[in-house]
């Protein structure tokens, strides 16, 4: 019998699960191996098991298509994290059934693609004895060990183009824009969107911000004839001694981050007296198609994955470093988030140029 691998996505969608999937399919289908999809999320490794073959012939269209064709959830039975830094463990019940079926599928390893929440299960899984290797995956950037997870470049490509319609329409009004994006505790896309897109205030959960220094810098470009203002807020940025804005909170107890847009707008508006208006980005940071940095890298990790289990490599994320894209420990990148430094050199830069943290 063919060797056999299995492969699941879990947590939230982000742009190039599907061309991980397809990279997997091909190293695997090359080396002689089938792939199975669980199908679903983790969910679909439990009874009953909701899983199907890959075919290589099916992989051609899933490069460049958004999404991921297993489909994928955040919520459930094998829900790990719960909070801000807070770790559930899954029950062993559900662990020890997962891996009953595993073994009875006959597979050799499973590749859990996933973020923060999604590698946690998947080292709980590796403790209990399964063979895993892990693919750091979330548009938020926050995962430690890896220089970059796939989908972010994405998300910052959207949030730029988004910011780049706003200056238009922002300054042909003499209007404040308040664009909102993802991005949970980590500040990174609104920073590096921020960056991109010319912001003028870039406001992130790393640094907590205070009005005055927002109405600053717009005033600051008021009296060089500037009237219009661009300004991107992470949704988990928050006021100095405030509070993370939840619109409300979901089935798995996880605060769930947005509204803090439109807070910030009218805020702004009362105080300086100008027109402002709030965007909120939203699940358009995680829909379509996976940009070519991040169909490069997804590639590159999903071939990665594959010669990390024909080594016998596993309890492993494969992650991008310095030299390449290399195995690292699965317990190291999940215990942790990876958060912009507030003196770091990517906010340096910002300051440099006189853009506004909210909290000069
Ligand atoms: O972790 C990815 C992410 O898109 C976050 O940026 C955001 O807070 C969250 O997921 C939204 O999740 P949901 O799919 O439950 O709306």
């Amino acid at each position: 019998m063919a060797e056999r691998i299995g492969i699941v996505t879990g947590g939230g969608d982000s742009p190039g699960l599907n061309t991980v999937i397809r990279a997997v399919v091909k190293a695997a289908t090359r080396r002689g191996w089938e792939t199975i999809g669980f199908l679903g999320g983790y969910e679909g490794m439990l009874n009953p098991v909701q899983s199907r073959p890959l075919d290589y012939r099916e992989m051609d269209s899933l490069l460049f298509r958004g999404g991921t064709i297993l489909g994928t959830s955040n919520r459930g039975r094998f829900s790990a994290k719960v909070g801000h830094g807070e770790v559930r463990r899954v029950p062993e019940g559900i662990l020890e059934e997962a891996y009953t079926n595993f073994k009875q599928l006959g597979l050799r390893a499973l590749v859990c693609i996933g973020g923060d929440g999604s590698l946690t299960i998947a080292q709980q899984l590796f403790e209990i004895g399964m063979p895993v290797v892990g693919i750091p995956k979330t548009i938020d950037n926050d995962l430690d060990a890896t220089i970059m997870t796939f989908g972010f470049e994405t998300a910052v490509n959207c949030a730029v183009d988004a910011l780049d319609r706003l200056h238009t329409t922002a300054e042909s009004h003499d209007r404040v824009m308040v664009l909102e994006v993802m991005g949970r505790y980590a500040g990174w896309i609104a920073t590096a969107a921020g960056l991109a897109g010319g912001a003028d205030v870039i406001l992130i959960p790393e640094i907590p911000f205070d009005y005055p220094s927002i109405i600053a810098r717009i005033e600051e470009r008021e009296s060089i004839d500037k009237h219009f203002t661009i300004v991107i807020v992470a949704e988990g940025a928050r006021e100095r001694e405030g509070d993370y804005v939840a619109s409300s909170s979901s089935e798995t107890g996880e605060a769930r981050l947005g509204g803090i847009g439109h807070v910030v707008a009218n805020e702004i508006q009362t105080r300086t007296g100008k027109e402002t208006r709030a965007v909120v980005l939203g699940h358009l940071q995680r829909g379509g198609s996976p940009s070519a940095w991040d169909r490069q890298l997804c590639t590159r990790f999903g071939v990665s994955a594959v010669e990390q289990i024909a080594d016998e490599n596993y309890g492993v994320m494969v992650a991008l470093t310095p030299s390449g894209i290399a195995p690292v420990e699965l317990v190291d990148a999940v215990d942790k988030i990876r958060t912009v430094p507030p003196d770091g050199e990517i906010v340096r830069v910002g300051r440099a140029l006189g853009i506004s943290f909210g909290s000069e």
